[in-house]
């Protein structure tokens, strides 16, 4: 009787795309979704006018970019740089995946080490920061594998369902990257990603 080998899974390629017409109401549905909202620092119910007027915002705001995140070519989540500050060489960044179904297959890895390596490539900015509400530690603990160092830890900073809740404030400088961008790529080899 023969045997059958157990086959790796199948590789993914996850791909980023400029927020376009078409996302707008994709975007609207995954923001207010239960499985987004609750990681965002504001979760109330977003009305329609409300997404219309931060969309129709985007293309008009050079400190803002946005890309649409695909898991072989299905909209899976968005990525976003914020307040780009060429001036002092540095911005902050977000990201999410809309779907539990894709979390935990590398799309999260993947997406941090594009975004890195856009920011410091492309944007040549010196430093990359961002936000976490303390209690989601799995992304902080993500940024931190990629080299984020904590900054800051923000008290009592957003009010999420009545709640104070504090902020974790992280940081990567270019400098600190650069000794770590091979390991990093080296990771998502082994998770099946080329990067
Ligand atoms: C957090 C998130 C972006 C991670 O993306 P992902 O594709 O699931 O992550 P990956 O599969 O690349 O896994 C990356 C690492 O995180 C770990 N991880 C993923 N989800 C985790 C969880 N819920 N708890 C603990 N660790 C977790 C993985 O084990 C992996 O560790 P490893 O590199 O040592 O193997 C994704 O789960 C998500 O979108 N969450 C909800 C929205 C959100 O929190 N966005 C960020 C707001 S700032």
């Amino acid at each position: 009787m023969s045997t059958v080998e157990p086959q790796p899974p199948a590789p993914h390629t996850v791909t980023l795309h400029p927020v376009e017409e078409a996302d707008r109401l994709r975007l609207f549905t995954w923001r207010n979704s239960a499985d987004v909202a609750p990681f965002m620092y504001t979760d109330h119910q977003i009305t329609a006018e409300e997404h219309n007027r931060w969309f129709d915002g985007l293309g008009q705001d050079p400190s803002r970019l946005y890309w649409v995140i695909c898991l072989d070519g299905v909209p899976v989540g968005l990525a976003n740089f914020a307040d780009i500050d060429l001036k002092n060489r540095r911005c902050a960044w977000a990201y999410y995946l809309a779907s539990p179904s894709v979390r935990g297959l590398g799309v999260g890895s993947f997406v941090e080490f594009w975004m890195i390596e856009y920011a410091f490539n492309v944007l040549k900015l010196e430093k990359l920061w961002c936000e976490v509400l303390l209690s989601n530690e799995a992304v902080w603990k993500l940024h931190q594998n990629y080299g984020f160092q904590q900054e800051a830890l923000f008290r009592g900073h957003v009010i999420k369902e009545g709640e104070p809740r504090d902020v974790v404030g992280l940081g990567l400088l270019t400098s600190e990257w650069a000794a770590r961008r091979e390991a990093m790529r080296a990771r998502l080899a082994d998770k099946g990603y080329v990067a």
